[in-house]
């Protein structure tokens, strides 16, 4: 196994193992990815004030999301095609995610069935729910979280419609690939991937194929979710399904805080601050920065959570210490799955605690819990001195 320090060891290792089709549809942004390279260079933007002199013994990263007791305040993002990334991928992240005692999110989008996890992983896990147009089809898939024990649901509100990232179009993304001369010479020397892929029967949208009607081509993500996806989503809808589900909802994607209170309002337990990681509004600010705001708004009502750009512990504890209960990762354990699989899962769940417990010592603490904004060095104006 080569020596992993960091998420960026993860990352060289994904880049060669894995076809390019799904490298590129997991590291791009929408447009001219500027929110994408934003949400990670702004985190670098924020300094730490390191402290001296104080007991570093015992220290604790474990804290709550939604009440459910966690070893660090990170869960698994939703990503879509994850199991595209590594054969069973979704099983595989789902059980380091349990292992290690952190929540793992299942998305609508993924290859293998919320039953597929379910079947083999021990602890309840998160769907999260792309809303469609077809209304059977949402009641079926709640009931389907239901049966399978999902023990919350997240509602995503920022993919109406899929935001235009140049690169997928370019490589006719799709689930499975298409046997084009592109895709074979690249597939040619990604054996590893293939060898896997070849073990598994769980090579399509496993959440719709066989479960929604009038889809043209199910392979393709671009095609699906414009004929499906309900571009009417409203709050009177999110309250429909927060009726539908009846068990706790966690609302992802709100970057403004009228939105923020709206989702208070409804009685959501938790929202994600996200961008969905620059893929879908190209030109919203970082989610680091659309933080405070959000909080102001409505800090003392519901949990915040961030996602979106976190790739080392520092960010999570950075994070934290801005007044996130929780964070998301998404793109920093896809690298680590597609270098991988589950042990590299794993890998980067124990590189991120490493960082954000030795970090949290550096700046005096000892209990994630109790970190507060006194250990960072915020640039002035950096949550917008824009009108
Ligand atoms: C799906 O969530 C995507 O960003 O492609």
């Amino acid at each position: 196994m080569p020596v992993i320090t960091n998420i960026d060891d993860l990352h060289r290792i994904y880049r060669r193992r894995v076809p390019k089709m799904f490298y590129d549809y997991c590291e791009t942004g929408s447009w001219t990815e500027q929110t994408f390279r934003e949400n990670t260079s702004d985190f670098s933007q924020i300094r730490l004030r390191q402290r001296v002199a104080v007991d570093m013994t015992n220290r604790s990263t474990r804290s709550t999301m939604i009440g459910q007791e966690v070893a660090m305040p990170v869960a698994l993002a939703p990503v879509g095609l994850t199991g595209m990334q590594h054969a069973d991928g979704e099983i595989k992240a789902a059980r380091a995610a349990e292992k290690f005692g952190v929540p793992f999110t299942l998305t609508t989008m993924s290859i293998c069935s919320i039953e597929d996890v379910a079947e083999h992983t021990e602890k309840p896990f998160w769907f999260q729910l792309y809303v469609m147009r077809d209304e059977d089809f949402l009641r079926r898939i709640i009931q389907r979280a239901k049966d399978a024990g999902v023990s919350a649901l997240v509602v995503t509100l920022d993919l109406q419609m899929l935001g235009q990232r140049h690169k997928d179009i370019k490589n006719g993304l799709s689930a499975p690939p298409k046997p084009t001369l592109a895709n074979m010479i690249n597939l040619s020397t990604k054996w590893r991937w293939g060898l896997g892929m070849l073990g598994t029967k769980r090579r399509a949208f496993g959440n719709i194929v066989g479960h929604v009607e009038g889809v043209s081509d199910p392979s393709n993500l671009m095609a699906w979710t414009a004929e499906q996806f309900d571009p009417r989503l409203d709050w009177s809808k999110i309250e429909a399904i927060r009726d539908m589900w009846g068990g706790k909802l966690i609302l992802k994607g709100i970057m403004e805080p009228e939105d923020a209170v709206m989702a208070a309002k409804i009685g959501a337990d938790a929202i994600v601050v996200s961008n969905h990681g620059g893929r879908q509004l190209d030109g919203a600010v970082s989610s680091i920065r659309a933080l405070e705001p959000v909080l102001d708004a409505v800090g003392d009502k519901i949990e915040v959570w961030l996602d979106s750009g976190i790739r080392s512990g520092q960010d999570v504890l950075k994070a934290v210490a801005m007044g996130a209960r929780g964070t998301m990762i998404g793109r920093a354990y896809i690298y680590a799955l597609g270098a991988m699989g589950e042990a590299g899962v794993t890998k980067a769940l124990e590189v991120i605690h490493t960082e954000l417990d030795k970090s949290m010592a550096f700046c005096g603490h000892r209990d994630i819990t109790q970190v507060t904004r006194d250990i960072l060095r915020v640039p002035r104006g950096f949550s917008g001195d824009w009108d």
